[in-house]
This record gives structure tokens, C-alpha cells and sequence, in this order.
């Protein structure tokens, strides 16, 4: 996609540069437009080692066409003003162009998102706060600064958002909202099973599969909440999470929150046995072997299948032989809509790997192997399954 950056005068300048820079790493198309009070904190060339495009500032310095603004709001897609200072947000609320930033968003007719940074009694003045209001009224997409320590040396709202944040809110905006409205639980992650207060079992389960679906729902406009099991990840922008530890936590946490969801998809590699006896005190070195008995956890699908009629609901199978005739059992025991069946066996898929190698087994018997892809990919292969199977829910 073709994004327009318009960069203004505020220190934050220097972060609109890692967020040029995530941008291209996307395979996005970035110009960068700096006002002339931009140029003080950072320079142009920066923007252009990047972007591999020359960096607009001024209106008419012979470098362009005279219709510069209007070839560029024609060729962008989108267009984000990062870190956007008091006076371009004034400016834009009272349809000022005069200069080649306040130019170009006058003639754009796309989508435009405002990420304000200044000193927090600038961004708390009645008049910003009544400026971005119209911002909002206009149809602009503001995104809230962040709360800290500001340069200024000052505490409080002014921040520019993280760079995270931006990201997510471009690609949602260049993401087809097909998941408005549909409610989407997902677990991931491995649980544990604890042994004493310093050691516990668990499995290999990284949580990148079940991360990356909620991720991509929240990108297509679903409500998710992620019911994450022991992992070390960042919670995934416009998700919610509930961390969980134990089989038993995950079943709980589910139950109360299942009447209010759509959907369920259940990536998490929950253990099926837990210790029998948790020691209150920690377990003595003492002989040459230490006996652990297990017991059987419940099985979360199973023990939910009264609450999950109507709703539509994923699992997954990891298996490291006769994968096809396990998972099959397990969609139909389980009572899924399909089950994603990934093979465990396999080099550098499924467990811990951003790959994953998959088929896709529906009710009805039919398979649709997925060749090895991203994580990411895979999640929205399954989304799309999701958003057929609500079509046809919705049909009916
Ligand atoms: O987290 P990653 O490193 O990215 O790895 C992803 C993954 C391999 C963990 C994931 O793709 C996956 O396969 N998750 C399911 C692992 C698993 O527990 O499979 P299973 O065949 O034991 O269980 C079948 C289904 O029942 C699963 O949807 C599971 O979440 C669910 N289950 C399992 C145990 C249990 N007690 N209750 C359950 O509901």
C-alpha cells in the first residue's frame, strides 16, 4: 500500500523514523512529508535512506512539480501524521493549507490517522482538546498519546503513541473489517502442572500460533479476548488477555466468559495430566529418583460442549503419528466446526516455530492441506474459514 507520513515539529520527530522503517519492512510504499519545523529535529535524509524516496517539506522549492500535493494524495492509500504537534492538528481542524503538509491533507480524500505528541498542558489546553474533537467529527482516526515522562522533563499524557500501536492501527485500516461484531475467544500457550513452589511441568508451546489468530481477528475487526497460558509475549494490539497457568484456570476462565462470545479457538496445548500433589514446601534433593504421579486434567472442549452449542469452534490437534485419523477423532468427540491438524513431527513447524505445516478437517470429512506457511498466514487461512461458516450461520 502507498502511506503519506507527515512529520511535524515535536521532538518525537526521531520515532516516526522506526515507524517509517516498520512500514517498509511491510512492504508498504512510504513518502515522507516534513514541515520545516520537523526538519530541526531530525533530518530529511534519514526519512530517505529508509523510504528510498526524497522527503518533502517545502511548497514551492523548484525540487517538484507545482502539483506535487495533489500527484501525492492521489497515489496514497493512506496517509498518518506521526508525531502530529498542536499547530498541524489546529491547522487541519480549521482547513489551513499553508504549507506542503497542510497542503497535501487538504486535497487527500483517503484515510487519515493523527498520532498527537506535545507537552501535556498544550495537548490538555481546551483548544486542542476541541481541535481533535472536530479531527474526530471530520473523520479523522486519532490515536491517543501515551502517559509518561515527556522531554520536556514534565509527567502526563502527551507522549507519542508506540510505534506498535501505530503499526496496528495502519494495518487495521488497510484490513477488510469482516469480523465486526463477531466475538472471539482464543486460547494459547502451554499450562502447567505445579510440582512445589519452584518447579512445575509443562510443554513446548510457545503461544505464537494462538497470538498470531488474535491478532489478525482484532485486525478484521473482532472482539477477542485471549486466554493465554504461562508464556513471555506481548499482548497483541486491540486484544484483550486473561493469563491462566493451570489446565483447570484455562477451563474456569472459559466457562465464564463463553455465554458472551461468537467463537471459540482453542490453539492453547493445555496439559491432559497434572501432578497429584502439590508440596507446599519445595521438594529436598534426597535419593537418586523422585516419583511424580499424575492425575487426568478435565478436557476443556469436552466440558464446555453444553455452552458451546450455536457458537462456532475451532480446535486443533498436535499430532506425531496417524495424524489425519486422530485429528478426525478428535473434531468429531469434540463436537468442531473443523479442526486445524498439524503435525508435530515435522522440521521447523507447529511447537515453538513461526511455521506451521497444517490440514484442515471440517465435519462434513472434507481435508484442505495447508502447505508450510507463517503462523501469521495460517490465522488468517482459519479467519476466512470462520467468516464462511458465519456467512452460512447468518443464511440461515
Ligand atoms: O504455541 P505454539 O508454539 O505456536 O505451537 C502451536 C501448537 C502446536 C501448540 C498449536 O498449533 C496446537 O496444535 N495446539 C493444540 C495442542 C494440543 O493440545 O493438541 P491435543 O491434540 O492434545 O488437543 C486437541 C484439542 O483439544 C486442542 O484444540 C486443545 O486445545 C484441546 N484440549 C486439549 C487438552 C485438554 N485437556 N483440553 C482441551 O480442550
Amino acid at each position: 500500500m502507498n502511506i503519506v507520513i507527515g512529520v511535524t515539529g515535536s521532538i518525537a520527530a526521531y520515532k516516526a523514523i522506526d515507524f517509517a522503517n516498520q512500514l517498509c519492512k511491510k512492504n508498504h510504499n512510504v513518502r515522507v512529508i516534513m514541515t520545516t519545523h520537523a526538519t530541526k529535529f531530525v533530518q530529511p535524509l534519514s526519512f530517505e535512506t529508509i523510504t528510498h524516496h526524497s522527503v518533502i517539506s517545502n511548497m514551492f522549492d523548484g525540487q517538484q512539480d507545482a502539483l506535487e500535493h495533489i500527484n501525492l494524495a492521489k497515489w496514497a492509500d493512506l496517509c498518518v501524521i506521526a508525531p502530529a504537534d498542536a499547530n498541524i492538528i489546529a491547522k487541519m481542524a480549521h482547513g489551513i493549507a499553508d504549507d506542503f503538509l497542510s497542503t497535501f491533507i487538504l486535497a487527500f480524500d483517503g484515510p487519515v490517522l493523527v498520532a498527537p505528541a506535545m507537552n501535556t498542558v498544550m495537548y490538555h489546553q481546551a483548544v486542542t482538546q476541541r481541535n481533535l474533537s472536530l479531527l474526530t467529527e471530520y473523520g479523522y482516526e486519532i490515536v491517543s498519546p501515551a502517559n509518561g515522562l515527556l522531554a520536556c522533563g514534565d509527567v502526563g499524557d502527551g507522549k507519542l503513541a508506540e510505534i506498535e500501536k501505530l503499526v496496528f492501527h495502519v494495518e487495521k485500516i488497510l484490513t477488510s473489517q469482516s469480523l465486526t461484531g463477531f466475538r472471539l475467544l482464543v486460547t494459547a500457550g502451554p499450562t502447567v502442572g505445579p510440582i512445589d513452589p519452584v518447579r512445575y511441568v509443562t510443554n513446548h508451546s510457545s503461544g505464537k500460533m494462538g497470538f498470531s489468530i488474535a491478532q489478525e481477528a482484532a485486525l478484521r475487526g473482532a472482539e477477542v479476548t485471549l486466554v493465554a497460558g504461562k508464556v513471555q509475549r506481548t499482548t497483541p494490539y486491540g486484544v484483550a488477555r486473561i493469563d491462566v497457568a493451570t489446565t483447570e484456570d484455562m477451563l474456569e476462565q472459559l466457562k465464564v466468559l463463553m455465554p458472551d462470545y461468537d467463537g471459540l479457538i482453542m490453539a492453547a496445548a493445555p496439559a491432559d495430566y497434572i501432578p497429584m500433589e502439590y508440596h507446599e514446601e519445595k521438594i529436598k534433593k534426597a535419593g537418586d529418583s523422585l516419583t511424580i504421579v499424575f492425575k487426568k486434567n478435565p478436557d476443556i472442549l469436552k466440558t464446555l460442549k453444553p455452552v458451546l452449542i450455536d457458537k462456532i469452534v475451532v480446535g486443533f490437534a498436535a499430532e506425531s503419528h496417524q495424524l489425519l485419523e486422530n485429528a478426525q477423532k478428535k473434531l468429531a468427540e469434540k463436537n468442531l466446526d473443523f479442526i486445524v491438524a498439524n503435525n508435530i513431527a515435522g522440521k521447523d513447524s507447529a511447537f515453538q516455530s513461526d511455521y506451521n505445516t497444517a490440514t484442515i478437517i471440517y465435519k462434513d470429512g472434507r481435508q484442505q492441506p495447508i502447505p508450510k506457511q507463517l503462523k501469521t498466514e495460517l490465522a488468517g487461512n482459519i479467519l476466512d474459514e470462520i467468516q464462511r461458516i458465519r456467512h452460512k450461520k447468518e443464511e440461515r
